[in-house]
């Protein structure tokens, strides 16, 4: 199974994707060359649209990597303010230099740490929190085989009109085919993603969209209450 990106059509909708701005067009130029994990054009066209649609006031990330797509929510949504978690130091290191130095920086709340323990306090600080202090849209990118914790989590913190998207469903196409060594590697993964969509669809209380756009989407919605 190809990478996704090797795709023909993946690579010509891959084309026809246009930055935000210059300064995004080269943070996502010098994060690729450097081979920083960040979303897909594809999947940055999905949620830009999504937030556009919705126009959350707060956002919570689960995976900030370097920083690319927590500044392309903000960016994207000027009066927007963002909550992103990441654990590893070297990421954590590089993101603080990305958000210091842009002025969309000063709207980023940077939670250094396991996302776990981090959701953890979030809950904790916005125990007593009303609607407007919760957050309205949740992408969750970070470790795949705990989505489950971090949807369990994040939902606590949410509203009830939030919108969830969690990336990477299709472990680039590996969730439906993978050989050899790559069945190998990502075995866990898979089998952790597999799980994930099932005890999804074994949900009443959500509605659930999974879009095969970038490396798979899945759009997650509360009916009535959460
Ligand atoms: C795919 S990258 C995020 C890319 C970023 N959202 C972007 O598009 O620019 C996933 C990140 O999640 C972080 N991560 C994985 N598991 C985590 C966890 N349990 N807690 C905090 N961060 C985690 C990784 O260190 C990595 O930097």
């Amino acid at each position: 199974m190809p990478d996704v990106r090797d795709i023909p059509l993946k690579e010509f909708v891959d084309r026809q994707h246009k930055a935000l701005d210059d300064d995004l067009s080269e943070l996502r130029r010098s994060n690729e060359e450097e081979g920083v994990p960040l979303i897909l054009s594809e999947t940055e066209g999905i949620l830009g649209l999504l937030l556009e649609l919705t126009k959350p006031a707060r956002i919570l990330e689960i995976g900030t990597a370097h920083g690319y797509s927590a500044l392309f929510f903000a960016k994207k949504l000027p009066d927007a303010h963002i909550t992103t978690i990441e654990r590893n130091p070297v990421m954590v290191q590089a993101a603080k230099a990305e958000f210091t130095s842009r002025k969309e920086g000063e709207r980023i709340d940077f939670r250094v740490g396991d996302a776990a323990e981090i959701l953890d306090d979030l809950v904790d600080e916005l125990a007593d929190a009303d609607e407007s202090e919760k957050f309205d849209f949740v992408f969750i990118d970070a470790a795949k085989s705990h989505y489950r914790e971090f949807l369990e989590a994040a939902e606590k913190i949410c509203t009830e009109k939030a919108l969830i998207a969690c990336d990477n469903i299709l472990l680039k196409g590996w969730i439906v085919q993978a050989e050899g060594s790559a069945a190998k590697r990502h075995r866990t993964n898979i089998k952790y993603m597999k799980k994930f969509l099932e005890y999804l669809r074994s949900r009443e209380d959500v509605e659930v969209s999974i879009l095969t756009g970038g490396d798979g989407l899945a759009i997650i919605r509360f009916i009535n209450d959460k």
